[in-house]
């Protein structure tokens, strides 16, 4: 079937719909951007590809502020965040200075690393793939850390926190543990 068949036959507001019954966390991808100075956007596409090379992608938008600075950039971070951090989320997806008043830390090439994610990967840009109206790109793995923080979810349009009940009803049943499956 050809792209435009699909594209022709399918509203995006009807995709959007059905793509938002996926649950995903979200993610603030930051870099440096060419004249020195820090970038940040929310991104919710981000996945992982490989474990040898370690390897994750991330789809930016095309008209996204991010796209060229992500692109261009040798290096980027993703910062996984926290329950509590849906107002990060929400900053690094509006205009305005995003990093103003912000603790981070400097990553390798001094990318900042937002203080209180649940994880962090520092990548070297792997490869950039473009893909109808965003860019796949692909990061190698240079360095990560974890926190233990549990993570902000988002399902439907909304910002969800995975509540105790919750954590416990979404946990497989116990035999299920045993299953030599890594994810
Ligand atoms: C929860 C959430 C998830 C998002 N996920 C993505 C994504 O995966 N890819 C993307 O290009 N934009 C995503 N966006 C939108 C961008 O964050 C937003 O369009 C961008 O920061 C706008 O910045 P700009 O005006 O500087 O380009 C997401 C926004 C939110 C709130």
């Amino acid at each position: 079937m050809s792209s435009d068949v699909a594209s022709a036959a399918i509203e995006s507001t009807t995709l959007r719909h059905a793509l938002a019954q996926f649950p995903s966390g979200v993610t603030v991808v930051t870099a440096i951007t060419e004249d020195g100075r820090p970038a940040g956007c929310t991104v919710s596409a981000f996945s992982s590809v490989s474990l040898d090379p370690p390897l994750v992608l991330l789809c930016i938008g095309r008209d996204r502020t991010m796209h060229d600075v992500l692109t261009s950039a040798e290096r980027f971070a993703v910062n996984v965040l926290s329950a509590n951090q849906a107002w990060l989320a929400l900053r690094f997806a509006r205009p305005g200075d995003r990093f103003d008043g912000l603790a981070t830390n400097p990553g390798r090439g001094g990318i900042p690393l937002l203080d209180g994610a649940t994880a962090y990967f520092e990548c070297r840009t792997h490869q950039a793939v473009a893909a109808g109206d965003h860019t796949i790109v692909l990061g190698e793995v240079q360095q990560l850390a974890t926190t233990g923080r549990d993570p902000l979810c988002y399902l439907r349009g909304g910002f969800r926190d995975l509540l105790p009940e919750e954590r416990e009803r979404c946990a497989p049943p116990a035999e299920e543990w045993l299953l030599p499956v890594q994810w």
